[in-house]
C-alpha cells in the first residue's frame, strides 16, 4: 500500500486542551505549538451552512444556552461565545465558520482532517454539503481519482465520520476527497463499510485496538488513524504497531513531526 501521505500528528479540534476548540483562536494556538495538521468537526446550521462545532446541543462550550446548532443560522452561531467556558480571557471568541476555517488553514498551510459531525437526522445532507463545499475550496489540489491512495495530494483534506451516511453524502459530492471511517467500539461490519464507502483509512479509538488488529486493517490495504492520543510514549508505541496518523489534545506534550 502507498505510504500515509499526510502529516502524522494533528491537533485535535484545532487546539486540543490549549485553547477553545473549533475556533480560529484555537487554530492559531495550535499553529503556535507547531501543529500544521488539525482535526476539526463540521456541522450544519439551520441555513444549511456548516460551522465548526462538536456538540449538537449547546451548554458545554456555549454556556447557559439550551438551544442547538440546527436551531440557529450559521451567522447566529458565529456570534456565540465559544471561549468563556474555557477561560475568562477567551470570553467572546466565536465558533469558526467552516469556510472561514478552511480558508485560514489553506492560507497558513495547515492540513485538515475534517470530521463530518451531523446533527441527528442530517447525516446524508451534512456529508453532501460539506463534501461539495470542501471540493470547491480545494478544487486546485484535489486530483481526479484522489480517493485512491496513490492519487492523494498530501495537502488535500481527509474526511472522517462516525456516520456511514455522512460519508455516503461526501462520496456523492466529493468522490475525489479521501474518506476515513471513524469507529469507537469496532463494529463487526467494518470491512464491508470501508469497502462500500471507498475509504482509505479506519479511524480508531486507540484504546480499542491491538497490534494484531492494526496489522489486519493494513493487510487489507487501509491506513489506520487514531484518536485521541495524549501520552508521548503511547504515540511511539502506536507508531511501532504501524499506526499511520493520530490526533492529540496535548499539544504541550506530544510533539508534531512530519
Ligand atoms: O476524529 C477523531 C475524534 O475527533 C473523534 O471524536 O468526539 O472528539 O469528535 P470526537
Ligand atoms: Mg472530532
Amino acid at each position: 500500500m502507498a505510504p500515509w501521505p499526510f502529516l502524522r500528528i494533528a491537533a485535535h479540534r484545532g487546539s486540543g486542551t490549549m485553547a477553545p476548540e473549533n475556533t480560529l483562536e484555537g487554530f492559531r494556538t495550535g499553529l503556535r505549538y507547531g501543529f500544521k495538521a488539525m482535526e476539526t468537526d463540521a456541522m450544519l446550521a439551520k441555513d444549511g451552512v456548516p460551522v465548526l462545532m462538536h456538540d449538537e446541543k449547546f451548554g458545554r462550550t456555549i454556556l447557559d444556552d439550551d438551544r442547538s446548532v440546527p436551531e440557529l443560522t450559521s451567522l447566529e452561531v458565529r456570534t456565540l461565545d465559544a471561549g468563556r467556558w474555557f477561560a475568562p480571557q477567551y470570553a467572546g471568541v466565536p465558533p469558526a465558520g467552516f469556510e472561514q476555517a478552511v480558508r485560514w488553514c489553506r492560507a497558513n498551510d495547515v492540513w485538515l482532517n475534517i470530521e463530518i459531525k451531523p446533527a441527528a437526522g442530517a447525516e446524508l445532507e451534512t456529508g453532501r454539503v460539506v463534501g461539495r463545499l470542501t471540493a470547491e475550496l480545494y478544487a486546485d489540489l484535489v486530483r481526479e481519482g484522489g480517493d485512491r491512495q496513490e492519487r492523494i495530494n498530501p495537502k488535500a483534506p481527509l474526511f472522517s465520520s462516525f456516520k456511514p451516511d455522512a460519508l455516503r453524502g461526501a462520496l456523492e459530492t466529493a468522490p475525489d476527497i479521501p474518506r476515513g471511517f471513524l469507529v469507537d467500539k469496532i463494529p463487526d461490519n467494518w470491512r464491508e463499510l470501508l469497502a462500500e464507502l471507498r475509504c482509505v483509512a479506519l479511524h480508531c479509538n486507540h484504546k480499542r485496538i491491538t497490534p494484531e488488529f492494526v496489522r489486519e486493517v493494513k493487510d487489507l490495504g487501509y491506513w489506520v488513524f487514531c484518536y485521541t492520543v495524549n501520552d508521548p510514549k503511547r504515540v511511539e508505541e502506536l507508531f511501532r504497531w504501524g499506526v499511520d496518523g493520530l490526533c492529540t489534545d496535548r499539544l504541550d506534550l506530544v510533539r508534531p513531526y512530519a
